[in-house]
């Protein structure tokens, strides 16, 4: 079975993506990195061991890694996630202080050297610390199996959630997602063109009544089901951040094709979108794997069922 590193912004989907992750059993997590993305990396790390403790797997090494993008000022999503980042669903939990002393890019490349061939890489938020390894390392685009990125749009222009085109983990660094995208590195791209089709309602979260998760579940997604109902019409919490875990855990979930994608870096209109050449009208060879279609409702049965199961 490949190794994981898991790249997180914790983020309230990025907590249910670590649970779900961790509880399926089926992963052998090497440690899990931080980044700057839905709220400051100092709460997306605080965060992350939040969620381990509450899952009881604090001997799980959390790596700070970069607290802003490449080039430009980061921008938080505190309106989906809460002023805490995961809805203050656990304010009242204390974590001791033993953060790891090693950067998320240097820890990248060690365990790509280590495990040549037998690393994948699951990036649920902006992709600043990958992009920091590969400035460091180029290597380890050799080195590394494969990385599977939570982000973009390339079939539902006008759709994004951060700007009618951008997606918000490629807007938040797009000269990162340039880098990845261009390094040779197996990339798949789990965007919101399926994420959007995986909302977890209420009546998904009822099933949870009883065990472990519920209290977390019901209460870490009030801000952002709330933000979704006025936003896109949906009571439910979209699991953009899970699904790319799902996908790891059983490809069968959802439809992929390779074609030619590129990053938008400089228009004001279109920062962080992600243009996929369908037509092959650039004559590039194809770099990202895209998602055409997804299994929603067998996905969203195997996350409920696997947290229940805890
Ligand atoms: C992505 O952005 C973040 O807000 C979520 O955690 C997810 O990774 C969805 O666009
Ligand atoms: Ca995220």
């Amino acid at each position: 079975m490949s190794k994981i590193i898991l790249d997180v912004d914790t983020g309230v989907d990025d907590a249910l993506a670590i649970i779900y992750g961790i509880e399926s059993k089926k992963i052998d997590l090497l440690g899990i990195t931080t980044v700057s993305g839905n709220v400051p990396l100092h709460m997306t790390e605080r965060n992350t061991r939040k969620v381990l403790r509450l899952i009881g797997r604090e001997d799980i090494k959390v790596y700070p890694g970069a607290d802003r993008p490449l080039i430009r000022e980061p921008e938080y999503e505190f309106r989906v996630h809460g002023t805490d980042g995961i809805g203050n669903a656990l304010d009242d939990m204390k974590i001791e202080n033993q953060t790891e002393e090693q950067f998320a890019a240097d820890f990248i490349i060690e365990q790509a050297k280590k495990y040549k061939g037998d690393l994948t890489l699951i990036m649920v938020g902006p992709v600043t610390n990958l992009a920091l390894a590969l400035r460091k390392e180029p290597k380890i685009a050799d080195w590394i199996n494969e990385v599977i990125i939570m982000g973009g749009l390339v079939s539902m222009a006008g759709k994004g959630n951060k700007l009618p085109n951008s997606e918000f983990n490629i807007f938040a660094d797009a000269e990162a997602a340039s880098i990845v995208f261009h390094s040779g590195i197996e990339v798949t791209l789990v965007s919101l063109d399926v994420t959007l089709q995986t909302y977890m309602k209420l009546e998904h979260i009822e099933k949870l009544k009883g065990t472990k998760y519920y209290d977390f579940v019901l209460n870490s997604t009030k801000v952002f089901r709330a933000f979704s109902e006025k936003q896109y019409g949906t009571n439910g919490c979209a699991l953009h951040d899970p699904l790319t875990i799902g996908y790891f855990l059983d490809p069968s979930y959802i439809e992929t094709k390779k074609y030619f994608v590129d990053v938008e870096t400089v228009s004001p209109l279109n920062y962080g979108q992600t243009i996929c050449d369908f037509r092959n009208l650039w004559k590039k060879e194809p770099n990202v794997n895209i998602c055409l279609n997804v299994d929603a409702e067998r996905f969203i049965d195997d996350f409920i069922e696997t947290l229940k199961q805890a």
